[in-house]
């Protein structure tokens, strides 16, 4: 199982989660969160305004996946995300050890 964290702007929230939803995503956390990349300090478009302060309004996703959804599921978000402005967001994948569902006490993929 894997963690797949995405950092998306705001605007792509409502695209990227219904496909997600499509897809079939068994679960997904979103908060709304500010940060910056590599242009730090450098100005960025956000909803038609430009921003010059150190941080810019995101939208984080986190969905833990099964090993073999984790491909397609960033394919998908970055299809969706991309505009191929600065500032498209990123992300990032890690390795999740386990995942208990409270009600079932079941655990690994099956609790997903
Ligand atoms: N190295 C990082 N560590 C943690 N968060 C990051 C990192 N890079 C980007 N982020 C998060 O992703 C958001 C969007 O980053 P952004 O797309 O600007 O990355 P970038 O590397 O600057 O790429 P680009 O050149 O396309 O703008 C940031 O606001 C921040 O929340
Ligand atoms: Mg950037």
């Amino acid at each position: 199982m894997k963690k797949i964290e995405a950092v998306i702007r705001v605007e792509k929230l409502q695209d990227v989660t219904d496909e997600l939803e499509k897809f079939g995503c068994p679960g997904m956390m979103v908060t709304h969160i500010e940060g910056h990349g590599r242009q730090k300090g450098i100005s960025e478009q956000f909803r038609g305004r430009e921003y010059k302060l150190n941080f810019i309004p995101k939208i984080k996703i986190e969905i833990i996946a099964k090993d073999t959804d984790v491909d397609r599921i960033v394919q998908l978000i970055t299809d969706i995300a991309k505009t191929g402005e600065i500032g498209d967001g990123k992300i990032f994948i890690y390795p999740v050890d386990n995942v208990v569902r409270i009600r079932t006490r079941e655990k690994g993929e099956c609790a997903v």
